[in-house]
């Protein structure tokens, strides 16, 4: 991966570097006598500026500068701050300074000048503005200056480009905009992107905290760039309003802010399957061949995508009747074969009287205006149409009835039978030069306080997403609503899964997809997935099964390809590649119990399933930067080939022993070892004391019930774990229809005894077997089952057979009838 260009800053660096110096038209707040204080927060003002202080929990604090002398509107678009719990702050005002004290932190405001300062419950400093710069701003622009110490690390932005630690190689440091933008096979360098959530997480010593910045205007973050010791970062407009969010783990901090922006929906289980796309399946008859092509070769899927070209003249909510005369049957006919449709519908109706979406817009007066009030207009896709070219027309996701009318529209098409829908294009991009969306001074509604663009852009593709999910939520309650957008902002994972857009058929794009998606998921953004195989140009056969493999541990995997590039399908590389690729997609099938109890607990958490080695192991140093090999869940550590042609692959595991996913094999952690790589090779390790959940290969998500629940258990001298359960497909266990049961095992010298408790909660699955894999175990004397000894039985006889053990590969394994009562296991040596 290339490292960061350093722009030619250096004689700003050095002007900011004296000091009392700050960049012409820079006004740094001086002092600010104190105006007020109540039971969590403190307020300070004078004509010019206004800032709060306020204690929400005992971790999360919260700025407000007002650059103007009073505080707008308080309204959030990303923060619903749920289960914060009461702060019981002490606030303490003094003379020249006051402070505001919980049982987690220590915030020290001094007046003279006005700076703020965060310290843990020991004293130790987290976190101060700097002496020099402060907060200050520029116009409407609001900024902070913040110190950064040479031992930090910084991560998180959310989609972002370049390293995991965004400190960059050799403290390079990082400078990120946030201004959604629809970037055509970007690469790993560019910036931004078409997701912007003002986010980081900040972490010394193992010890970490996060920082969000609430404002939707164009914002950048400095990172170390500009000078090296100074964290800098504020927008174009509106006020300064940040939280900072203790930890000190990394996982307390992205639970933090998770409890502050909420978190991803429990997704439907077929959403976590394979997914079929190009741009575009046309017609109906490729489409079918598609999905038997699917089930003959059997490479499991479960679900095929429609892009644009099913539409007429590129028209939402409409279809090419040539391309599909009857979508219904033909959805029909898919399902029967276990597969699920998703269809595109982008937010950029055509300017066509007649046609029902821009009618009944314009009567509801839907769409966003220009400054002179008339309805905005532009070029999208529909002005590419061969047949009634023209501008398309945007609604204001902004305004609530706006909302709900959008949502409304996808009634005819979940009656069709389709299961989710696609946002795209919704930065907004809009083919106006230079820009590439709307212009600025375009009006919106802002939930009754209109605005303009500058303020909404980074919202459009979050509220369109918002927009779709509760439509989706309205019209079909019991279902759970799958939507994918590209576009979003900080607390968009509360509606929709997120892909990084038009990423490159090239080894970068591919290397780089592993810290943009890890990035996402400190983020918030739990259900992510890049293009598998690259969308822009054509892919190798090499990347795309390199890329197949890495895509396994993506919570969301999709192929998917641009119309000018050749297929990128996992059987279009030759019969090699085709018995590789399915190898690989068939491993997803197998995984997907424990994927789906991993999302689970991403989306009662916010600990992503996706994550970072720092994440798992914040005290390790050498985690810090590693951002080529990934955790999915807390012990599976998976180190894909990222690279052509390569031999042999590094590989890191934490101290600590682990296991050889594949083979079983104990491999010591605590160093770095390189290990041997075909086209075959995927690199997995097992933490030690892991219980993996995993099934035979099926073919699709429907095939799940009744098949037996295999439970991998690696040694270790005693281990926890749980497991959830649901019927993977309804808002039912919303309402507690749910599962949950706790593993254990232990380890004496004659003995393994492994546990499970009786299930907790109403739901059943179908009847089915628990076959317990005791890795690394060899053979045993006897098996007991609640103290009853079990058959032991040949290792070729042992899958047709009923309740026993067998001893093969180097394992134990037991199979026993699942219920719902306590069981005990006792394998004696
Ligand atoms: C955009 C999307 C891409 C899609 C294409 C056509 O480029 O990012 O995924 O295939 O539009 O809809």
């Amino acid at each position: 991966m290339p490292r960061p260009s350093r722009p030619a800053l250096l004689a700003l660096a050095a002007l900011l570097a004296l000091p009392g110096a700050l960049r012409a038209g820079w006004e740094s707040i001086g002092s600010l006598p104190a105006a007020g204080a109540t039971a969590s927060s403190l307020v300070h003002r004078d004509p010019r500026v206004a800032v709060s202080v306020t204690a929400l929990s005992p971790e999360i604090v919260r700025v407000r500068y007002a650059p103007t002398g009073s505080f707008a509107r308080d309204h959030s678009w990303a923060v619903v701050r749920s289960d914060l719990g009461p702060a019981r702050a002490a606030v303490t005002p003094g003379p020249s300074a006051s402070e505001i004290v919980t049982s987690a932190l220590r915030v020290r405001v001094s007046f003279a000048p006005f700076r703020i300062a965060f310290f843990d419950a020991g004293g130790e400093l987290l976190d101060e503005d700097d002496p020099v710069r402060g907060m200050a701003h520029a116009g409407a622009e609001v900024r902070v200056w913040k110190r950064l110490q040479d031992d930090e690390v910084v991560y998180g932005f959310g989609e972002k480009n370049g390293r995991l630690d965004k400190r960059g190689w050799s403290l390079g440091g990082y400078h990120y905009t946030m201004w959604n933008t629809d970037t055509y096979a970007y690469d790993s360098s560019t910036d931004p992107m078409y997701v912007s959530v003002p986010f980081f997480i900040v972490m010394r010593n193992g010890k970490a905290h996060g920082i969000f910045l609430d404002n939707t205007f164009r914002s950048t973050f400095d990172v170390g760039r500009e000078s090296r010791s100074l964290l800098s970062f504020g927008a174009e407009g509106g006020e300064l309003d940040y939280y900072f969010i203790q930890g000190p783990h990394p996982k307390d901090v992205v639970a933090r802010y998770t409890a502050l922006t909420g978190r991803i929906p429990l997704p439907p289980r077929w959403a976590l399957g394979f997914h079929q796309c190009r741009w575009s399946y046309f017609p109906e008859s490729r489409v079918r061949l598609l999905a038997s092509t699917f089930r003959e070769k059997r490479v499991p899927a479960d679900t095929l995508w429609l892009d644009i070209d099913y539409q007429r003249d590129f028209k939402p909510f409409t279809w090419d009747r040539g391309r599909f005369p009857d979508p219904g049957k033909m959805i029909a006919d898919l399902r029967a074969q276990g597969f699920r449709v998703v269809t595109i519908v982008d937010p950029h109706p055509t300017k066509e009287p007649g046609y029902p979406v821009y009618d009944e817009g314009i009567a509801g007066g839907h769409f966003v205006k220009t400054a002179a009030g008339t309805v905005f207009e532009g070029p999208v896709w529909p002005s590419n149409a061969a047949k009634n070219a023209g501008n398309s027309v945007f609604p204001d996701f902004t305004r609530p009835a706006t909302r709900q009318w959008w949502g409304g529209l996808y009634r005819e098409f979940l009656d069709l039978g389709v299961a989710g829908i696609w946002n795209d294009m919704n930065e907004p991009a809009v083919w106006i030069r230079p820009a590439n969306t709307m212009p600025p001074d375009v009006r919106h509604d802002n939930e009754g306080l209109p605005t303009d663009h500058r303020e909404v852009h980074n919202l459009y593709g979050m509220l369109n997403s918002r927009s779709t999910f509760e439509g989706l939520s309205r019209l079909r309650p019991d279902a759970r609503p799958f939507v994918l957008t590209r576009s979003s902002f900080a607390g968009g994972q509360r509606y929709a899964a997120v892909w990084p857009g038009d990423n490159t058929a090239d080894w970068t794009s591919l290397r780089q997809s592993l810290p943009t998606l890890m990035g996402l998921g400190l983020s918030g953004f739990a259900f992510v997935g890049a293009d598998v195989g690259g969308f822009a140009h054509d892919a190798s056969a090499e990347l795309y099964t390199r890329w197949i493999q890495a895509g396994i541990f993506s919570p969301f995997m999709r192929a998917h390809s641009e119309a000018a590039a050749a297929d990128k399908e996992p059987w279009s590389y030759g019969a090699r590649h085709e018995a590789v690729n399915r190898r690989a997609v068939e491993l997803r099938y197998e995984l997907l119990p424990e994927i789906y109890d991993v999302m689970e607990e991403a989306s009662r958490t916010g600990i992503p399933a996706m994550r970072p080695m720092f994440l798992e192991f914040p005290e390790d140093r050498e985690t810090w930067s590693r951002d080529d090999q990934l955790f999915f869940g807390p012990d599976l550590l998976a180190a894909p080939v990222l690279s052509e042609g390569v031999v042999s692959r590094e590989v890191y595991l934490p101290a600590g022993e682990w296991f050889d996913f594949w083979t079983g094999a104990p491999v010591a952690g605590g160093r770095t070892f390189r290990v041997p790589v075909t086209i075959d090779s995927l690199p997995i390790y097992v933490r030690a004391g892991a219980f993996v959940f995993r099934q035979p290969v099926v073919q699709h998500t429907g095939q799940m019930a009744g098949q037996p629940l295999l439970v991998h258990v690696y040694p270790a001298p005693r281990s926890e774990a749980s497991f959830y359960e649901d019927d993977g497909e309804t808002m039912a266990y919303a309402r507690g229809e749910s599962a949950r049961r706790r593993f254990a095992q232990r380890r004496e010298a004659g003995s393994v005894t492994v546990e499970a408790a009786a299930v907790e909660g109403p739901y059943r699955p179908a009847a089915r077997d628990l076959v317990f894999t005791l890795v690394g175990e060899g053979t045993a004397s006897r098996v007991l089952a609640d103290g009853q000894a079990l058959a032991r039985v040949e290792p070729s006889a042992f899958d047709a057979a009923g309740t026993g053990w067998t001893a093969r590969d180097g394992s134990v394994t037991v199979k026993v009838r699942d219920r719902p009562e306590a069981l005990r296991l006792t394998i004696e040596r």
